[in-house]
């Protein structure tokens, strides 16, 4: 098959430029500076940018990837980790026909702290059913774009990301209709985000609940098995579970499968949930650009491109 014309929107940013290296030589993938002949957009522009760029161009037919948050809670949006609800892709139909598009569609990635989490949880929910999260975040400088500078200091607050971790996975966990996404709202969640002075990875430590309380060696089995995806961006092992007390770091591990999978450490008891672990993904890959190309390669496999 030929290979389809892609650009970058916002490619001089920290996601456009990783935007630009993974879809460099990719098998299904020719990128082109030229928006005009591209039939699939990958959008790395803030929010404020996103909003009406990405409905110009899905407007236009072309199929857009958004790195923004913009339209990630529209009941006709599919907020996608391809490993956890690629069904939700079916919403494209609904979408166009609702937004009066006959070809372009959005897609968006949900916000890049999530994937370290959510996909650890995934597996654990689809067996014990997750009823309570209680996730703090230590996110690094680079989830912050290019302008941003922090050293030797902690801050204790990030603009609307504990409004976005809380309310983006149960959309992502929840049900797909002819009317859209019903989310699943009997999940309670409470996060605290804080921007750590890392260059790269966001550390999430997370206690947890459950209908059914799960065994421990069961969980660590769980993400073991826990299967990849037969795609170019897809690592073999999304979960990769380290089994050493001081594990996982960003500067050790945030690099595993290119950057793709997600490492889990320290699982234990926990003395107010079921249990307890740290996990961690690459904000820039996992949680943006290596994410978008992945959804992109689901959608060209499901032949929606
Ligand atoms: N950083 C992360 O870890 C991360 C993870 C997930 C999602 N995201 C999301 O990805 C998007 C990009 O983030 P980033 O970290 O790459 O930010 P960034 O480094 O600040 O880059 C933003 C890019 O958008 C362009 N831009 C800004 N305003 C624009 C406008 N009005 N019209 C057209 N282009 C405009 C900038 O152009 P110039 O080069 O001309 O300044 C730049 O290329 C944001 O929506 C962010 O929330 C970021």
């Amino acid at each position: 098959m030929p290979k389809l014309k892609v650009a970058v929107l916002g490619e001089r940013g920290l996601v456009g430029q990783m935007y630009v290296e993974r879809l460099t030589d990719h098998p299904y993938f020719d990128l082109t500076g030229d928006l005009g002949s591209a039939g699939v957009i990958f959008s790395a522009l803030p929010d404020c940018a996103a909003q009406e760029e990405e409905s110009k161009y899905a407007a236009m037919g072309k199929a857009v990837f958004s790195s923004a948050s913009y339209h990630r809670l529209d009941s006709d949006i599919p907020l996608i980790i391809p490993e956890v609800n690629p069904e939700h892709l079916d919403l494209i139909p609904i979408q166009q026909k609702k937004r009066g598009w006959d070809k372009g569609f959005i897609v968006a990635k949900p916000n890049c702290t999530l994937q370290s989490y959510l996909l650890p949880l995934f597996p654990l929910h689809q067996k014990f059913q997750l009823k309570k999260l209680m996730v703090t975040t230590l996110q690094s400088t680079s989830g912050a774009g290019r302008a941003f500078e922090l050293e030797g200091n902690v801050l204790p607050y990030i603009a609307d990301e504990e409004e976005k971790s809380e309310r983006e996975p149960l959309k992502i966990l929840g049900s797909l209709s002819e009317d859209g996404i019903t989310p699943l709202y009997d999940i309670g969640i409470s996060t605290h985000c804080n921007r750590v002075p890392v260059p790269h990875g966001h550390l999430a430590c997370v206690s947890c609940s459950f209908e059914v309380e799960p065994n421990l060696d069961k969980v660590i089995a769980l993400w073991n098995d826990f299967p990849g995806l037969s795609l170019p961006s897809a690592p073999m092992k999304p979960l990769q579970y380290i089994d050493d007390l001081n594990r996982p770091q960003p500067a050790l591990d945030v690099g595993r499968e290119n950057g793709m999978a997600v490492t889990i450490g320290r699982l234990r008891p926990c003395n107010l949930f079921h249990l307890r672990f740290v996990a961690l993904s690459h904000n820039l890959i996992r949680g943006a650009a290596g994410a978008g190309v992945l959804t992109a390669e689901l959608a060209y496999q499901r032949g929606l491109l």
